[in-house]
């Protein structure tokens, strides 16, 4: 079933999320769920906090960047392979230089931004059979997963663009709260007058 993603502005967005186990009520349901809504509207990352749920669970699908030329052949073959299940995860350190790339997200349709982040992560996580998995992520691999990973902190990449950027967005940011805006996917407002 496809899930309507919470738009920018939703309180849910803004959680520091809570860890999940097994005992979960119907988790395979909700990966599932969150899968479809995901490849549904095109992203290659998806957290449970974007479809109103604040727990520590995020999917990433990078597969369609091991098409993209932009990307170098080696990066390309981690990236068609990088289809996992997060839960729980943690970032024990984060290494190398900063670098940027042009960030988007589903909760912010329409706004794309470059965004600094570190090149290399250690991770530890459990997977969708609560495995735990420790490894080491580099590149654009790294960058999806920071992202997500961020999700669950309560953070969006728009927090991580300087003062003058954030001014700018401002207007655009409210208007993406109240609904103004055409995303190809189904979204939750927060506030959207008139709600159906
Ligand atoms: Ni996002």
């Amino acid at each position: 079933m496809i899930l309507p993603i919470v738009a920018y502005g939703d309180p849910v967005l803004r959680k520091v999320c809570k860890k999940i186990d097994a005992d979960f009520p119907k988790l395979d349901l909700l990966i599932a769920n969150m899968r479809e809504t995901m490849y549904n509207a095109s992203g290659v990352g998806l957290a449970a906090p974007q479809i109103g749920k604040p727990i520590r669970l995020f999917i990433i699908d990078a597969s369609p960047f091991g098409e993209d030329e932009d990307f170098s052949e080696e990066d390309r073959e981690i990236l068609k392979n990088f289809n996992r299940v997060f839960i729980n995860a943690q970032i024990l350190t984060e290494e190398g230089d900063e670098w940027v790339f042009n960030e988007g997200c589903l909760s912010i349709p329409d706004i794309r931004e470059d965004v600094f982040r570190q090149e290399k992560v250690h991770i530890e996580y459990e997977d969708e059979n609560f495995e735990k998995h420790t490894e080491v992520l580099t590149g654009i691999a790294a960058r999806v997963f920071q992202h997500e990973y961020d999700h669950i902190e309560g953070i969006l990449f728009t927090d991580k663009l300087s003062t003058l950027k954030k001014r700018i967005l401002k207007k655009k940011l409210e208007n993406i709260s109240k609904g103004k805006i055409n995303a190809d996917y189904r979204m939750r407002f927060p506030k959207l007058k008139n709600k159906k």
